[in-house]
């Protein structure tokens, strides 16, 4: 019989947590107490009912002692763990016991086709032995061992366990080779140097088989229990599972998917993958971060650093099973205990987001197909003409000749250097895209990147040593290899030579998954491993060749096959040294493929939607998912990039597009415009208000990717985030906040003219008149005609806006009205970041203004706590305060007499102002 042993005392200090999982047997046993009580009574009962001529027939003891039928029938359905989950394979009972597992023989056909295995571990199934460990200065490290082989080729029969209490709220898990180095991912993570002393979690380890039980000290909760099912690690097949202590799960991305995720037995794939975003498929970047959220309100979260073709499989226990393909099993742990705190925690490890220039908040303007630099030009124009807020404008592949990157299409695009000037004297930005894919068909010496790139062996090369060729816009291309850095400096001079003949401001890093119109390359790929592994996730096209490069290619760091899912983090790595070092000025960067730590270089945009109500609507998770993944610069194509958008559609789009972190109507080629001047006066109109409206609030929106620059703090936030207690918040996903201040509620829905929101308990205040709401913790419904986006602010709060001008750069010279939406025991406090919006580093350097403003006892009160010139530049002209409740006899202005107004929905007004930024000051109600 085998012993599930808590680990010795060699290593207490770390086993010393509670004995007893949640249901009071120790998790250890846990297994094998349920194992022998289930199977027992059910054998009891099958026997009584009459199957047992049927039962006996399937009846083998194994070395315990105990049957077969018992045995497996003793699992519960929810916690079968797939012991067959590949693909397009009927697995038969022949097959499934050939791996030595459990057949579920006689159920309904129904069951299987929920997705409940038909194929799962024996809760004996083979897996790691723990042997002894030794304490490190940060944890332990210790040895697993395996004496059977499993069914995937090339098991590693001694691993290496290191676990270190990096700090109070990170853990850090790491599972390798333990004679041989194996593929990393190379990221740039905090090395720890001293352990941390009051862990908010305690770890256990089960000896054998091999199980990892991590608890939140405080509350018990078993965060992490990997006993549930057999460890994997072979060479291309790394298999764990844990059960997770609630189905409250987000992240993992990037799919297009509910924002909490379904644990119906459902399997997500990592993959990058160049495919407009539908259901359950893998898509552009991936990201193997999970957020919880625990009974109670605590929340933890999960990094998986595995750059790996992987999946991860739920199922309704609630567990989670890691399937990666490569690689080693590298997890960090974060306790938060906030979720906003877990965001920030799982930051510290990926890096901070980068700080995007002011006018990278602006509105930005695209479309594929505006054909020539004149016709774009034009729409610059209409939108100046109209008065529309415009920061930004952007040209698809079609400036490009031939659609090569680095070569601007002197005929159609001749204007385009007097566009840019243009754009440049109105405070106006202009960013192209780029494909990673470079030409390799046009004669020598007549294209420089391909040329000299050849010359420096900056392109991946297939097996044989030659670059490997596949198929993008401009037909043959070869394709960059970001990990060599050579090739990052081919790159900026390529760059060099674009800037000198159209100085863009910003780059747009589109195919880098990267994309290819042939699978694998023009000569197939290998019949080898890499391309062929043993086990398949299920991703699109069943093979890790569809519409993208070999994955035996080979890159300077690598094999493709371990490097694939970083191709477009690496390519905006070299881009935004390159956009560094050609202006000197902060990089803007939006990226299709992305990965952990892209949010350091990039934003991202989610792809090629279609202009549908649905697609809208998707936007919603998708925006709030690359939240929890360190990327908050992001936003879907307004009005829809595919298919027909309609007048309505856009409407509502430019509504919440308005809220987008990152702000761009983008259209495909040979659709009808639909920027904001292509449609009727009165859907202009309402397109304009919406862009005054971002434009207004952009002092907020700055403030808060300040805030995630310096510490992760989510800028687009679910609802949750800031109500952890509230489960009504769990789901919601119709809605979103902007930092603790702004509940947006768009419409999403054709035909309306209301709205349903759900208001978490407090005072809400409408934005544009300050009447309140006083909820429950209840869905409300508000008007919602087709020129009006409901925006409430939450009690507490100070919210700072500007009068918006047509773009940032006249913006931000404008006065400042201060918002206060007072809580039920009137206060509210707010703060404002603010710099020049381009210098880099401004931070860093100490070169900024931050202020904070607070009301207590009827007094606003704003307090300079750092200050450089550019708050001199502006003044703050007005003060609204939401929620006085009984009018003033006076208002003063630092200790002056000053006019007011006050409303009967108890709203005053303070104006005329002019009080420089700059000057700390405080105006006073009696
Ligand atoms: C890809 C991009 C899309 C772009 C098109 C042409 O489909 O995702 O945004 O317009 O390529 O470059």
């Amino acid at each position: 019989m085998k012993s599930y042993q808590k680990l010795s005392t060699d290593v207490s200090r770390i086993s010393e947590a509670e004995e007893e999982g949640a249901d009071g047997k120790p998790l250890c046993h846990q297994k094998l107490s349920a194992w022998w009580l289930g199977g027992g009574l059910l054998t009891v009962a099958a026997l009584l009912s009459g199957v047992t001529v049927w039962v006996l027939g399937q009846i083998w003891w194994d070395q315990h002692g105990i049957s077969y039928w018992s045995k497996c029938t003793s699992v519960p359905e929810n916690r079968r763990f797939d012991c067959y989950p590949e693909k397009n394979v009927v697995v038969t009972r022949e097959l499934c016991e050939s791996r030595g597992c459990c057949f579920a023989d006689g159920e309904m056909p129904l069951d299987r086709i929920n997705g409940v295995p038909w194929c799962f571990y024996p809760p004996d199934f083979p897996s790691y032995t723990l042997g002894s460990t030794n304490e490190t200065d940060l944890g332990l490290v210790g040895f697993l061992t395996r004496e059977t082989k499993t069914y995937y080729p090339k098991d590693l029969e001694k691993l290496q366990l290191r676990v270190e209490f990096e700090t109070d709220s990170r853990l850090h898990v790491k599972i390798t080779d333990a004679t041989d180095p194996r593929y990393e991912v190379p990221l740039d993570v905090p090395q720890a140097t001293k352990r941390a002393e009051n862990p908010l979690y305690s770890v256990e380890f089960c000896k054998e088989p091999f199980g990892l039980i991590v608890k939140r000290r405080l509350s018990g909760t078993v965060l992490l229990n990997t006993t549930v099912a057999p460890l994997f690690f072979a060479d291309q097949f790394l298999q764990i599972s844990t059960v997770l202590p609630s189905t409250f799960l987000y992240g993992l991305g990037e799919h297009q998917s509910n924002f909490l995720h379904n644990l119906e037995w459902n399997t997500l794939p990592l993959w990058a993958r160049d495919v407009p975003p539908m259901e359950s498929y893998n898509l552009y970047g991936v990201h193997p971060f999970y957020l919880l959220m625990e009974k109670g309100g605590a929340a933890h979260g999960v990094f998986l650093l595995n750059s790996n073709l992987m999946e991860v499989a739920l199922q309704p226990a609630p567990a989670l099973t890691w399937r990666t393909t490569g690689g080693i099993l590298d997890f960090y742990i974060f306790l938060g205990p906030d979720p906003n705190l877990v965001v920030q925690q799982y930051q510290q490890v990926i890096g901070f987001p980068a700080m995007p220039p002011f006018w990278g908040l602006g509105f930005h303007l695209c479309r594929w197909g505006y054909g020539t630099s004149n016709k774009t030009w034009e729409t610059v124009k209409a939108m100046r003409n109209f008065q529309i807020p415009q920061d930004v404008q952007w040209n698809d592949i079609d400036y490009m000749n031939g659609s090569r990157d680095f070569a601007v299409d002197s005929e159609k695009f001749a204007s385009l250097p007097q566009m840019v000037e243009d754009l440049h004297k109105h405070g106006q930005y202009y960013v192209l895209i780029l494909d990673p894919g470079i030409s390799s068909v046009q004669p020598p010496g007549s294209y420089w990147p391909y040329d000299e790139g050849l010359k420096r062996g900056v392109f991946i090369n297939n097996t044989e040593g030659k670059p490997l060729i596949g198929m993008v816009w401009p037909g043959f291309t070869a394709f960059p290899d970001f990990s060599n850095p050579t090739t990052h400096e081919w790159w900026l001079e390529n760059l060099k030579h674009l800037h000198a003949q159209v100085p863009f401001d910003g780059l747009w890093l589109d195919m880098n998954e990267p994309s290819n119109f042939i699978d694998g390359s023009t000569e197939g790929c290998s019949k080898g491993d890499l391309d062929n592994p043993p086990y398949m996730p299920g991703i699109l096209g069943g093979s890790l060749s569809a519409r993208t490069i070999c994955a035996s290619a080979k890159q300077s760091l690598s094999v493709h096959y371990n490097l694939h899912n970083l191709y477009g983090l690496m390519e905006a790595k070299a881009t935004s040294r390159a956009l560094v070092e050609i202006r000197g000025k902060r990089p803007f960067i939006i990226s299709r493929s992305t990965f952990p730590s892209q949010g350091k270089y990039s934003g991202h945009w989610l792809g090629d939607n279609q202009s549908k109500w649905k697609d809208m609507f998707w936007s919603i998770p998708g925006l709030l998912s690359f939240s929890l993944f360190g990327v908050p610069l992001v936003g879907a194509d307004i009005c829809g990039f595919s298919s027909s958008t309609s007048e309505e559609l856009c409407i509502r789009w430019m509504q919440l597009g308005a809220f987008y972190p990152f702000s761009r109507n983008h259209n495909t080629q040979f659709e009808k415009a639909q920027d904001p001047t292509a449609f009727s006066p009165a859907a202009r109109t309402a397109m304009k208000a919406a862009l005054e409206l971002r434009y207004t609030l952009l002092p907020l929106l700055y403030s808060l990717f300040h805030r995630a620059h310096l510490q992760g703090d989510t800028v687009a936030r679910p609802l949750f985030f800031e109500f952890p207690k509230d489960e009504a918040t769990y789901a919601v996903e119709k809605q979103f906040l902007w930092g603790r201040v702004l509940l947006v509620t768009p419409v999403l829905e054709p035909g309306a003219d209301s709205v349903i929101g759900y208001f978490p308990k407090g005072v809400w205040y409408d934005y544009y008149t300050g009447s309140s709401v006083n909820s429950s913790g209840e869905s409300l419904k508000m008007a919602a005609p087709l020129d009006h986006i409901n925006v409430h602010l939450r009690e507490g709060t100070i919210l700072p806006t500007q009068k918006p001008g047509g773009t940032t750069w006249l913006t931000r010279r404008n006065p400042l009205t201060l918002v206060a939406a007072l809580s039920q025991t009137s206060t509210a406090w707010g703060d404002l970041f603010w710099d020049d919006g381009d210098s880099l580093d401004t931070f860093e350097k100490g070169d900024y203004s931050y202020l904070v403003f607070n009301v207590t006892q009827n007094t606003f009160i704003s307090t300079v706590l750092h200050s450089n010139t550019e708050a001199t530049y502006i003044t703050v002209d007005k003060l609204s305060v939401y929620g006085v409740r009984e009018e003033p006899k006076t208002v003063t202005v630092s200790g002056k007499n000053w006019p007011f107004t006050y409303l009967a929905n108890q709203v005053l007004y303070v104006n005329n102002l002019q009080l420089p930024l700059s000057q700390g000051f405080s105006v006073r109600w009696m």
